[in-house]
């Protein structure tokens, strides 16, 4: 089931984030995103397990897809397919005309998640994500809405 994401679901998608990332966002990140207005979704399985998740923060007409991550279980499913229409459709409904995104360059699952979605890149940020040897440049991506 998709439905929207709330703070009390902060606990789950922590543990999703350490059992996925390198830099797994603490607690905090994802409480300061919340109350940033920052919107999510959930995709749960049965007895409200949530098996993967999505934020964005929608502003001035943009969407930047502040994170998305699914269970290490639970990959190749189709659930990031899914989240990602799920938050580019309602941004769009709300009036955003571009959406962002940066990911590491040597995320290729993702990269390749984003291309078959219609994402393009249109930049570099160096050195942006720290790794267990020291940092890796980011990548950037759009999407006309
Ligand atoms: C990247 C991620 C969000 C993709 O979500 P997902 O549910 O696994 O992806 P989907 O099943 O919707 O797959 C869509 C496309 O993504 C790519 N992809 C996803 N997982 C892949 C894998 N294990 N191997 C190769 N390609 C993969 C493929 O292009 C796939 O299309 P296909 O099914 O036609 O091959 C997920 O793997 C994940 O959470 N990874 C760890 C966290 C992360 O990297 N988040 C992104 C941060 S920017």
């Amino acid at each position: 089931m998709l439905r929207p994401a709330t703070p009390d679901d902060i606990p789950q998608l922590c543990e999703i984030e350490i059992a996925t990332q390198i830099a797994p966002w603490a607690a905090e990140t994802f409480d300061k995103c919340f109350q940033a207005e920052s919107q999510g979704w959930v995709i749960t399985q049965s007895e409200d397990k949530i098996i993967g998740f999505i934020l964005v923060l929608l502003q001035m007409g943009e969407c930047h897809i502040l994170n998305l991550c699914i269970d290490p279980n639970q990959q190749h499913q189709g659930y990031g397919t899914k989240l990602l229409l799920a938050a580019l459709t309602d941004a769009k409904q709300q009036g955003a005309v571009i959406a962002y995104l940066e990911v590491r360059r040597s995320n290729a699952n993702a990269i390749a998640l984003y291309q078959k979605m219609g994402f393009s890149k249109v930049g570099e940020r160096k050195n942006y994500y720290l790794t267990k040897e020291g940092s890796e440049d980011a990548c950037v991506f759009a999407r006309e809405l």
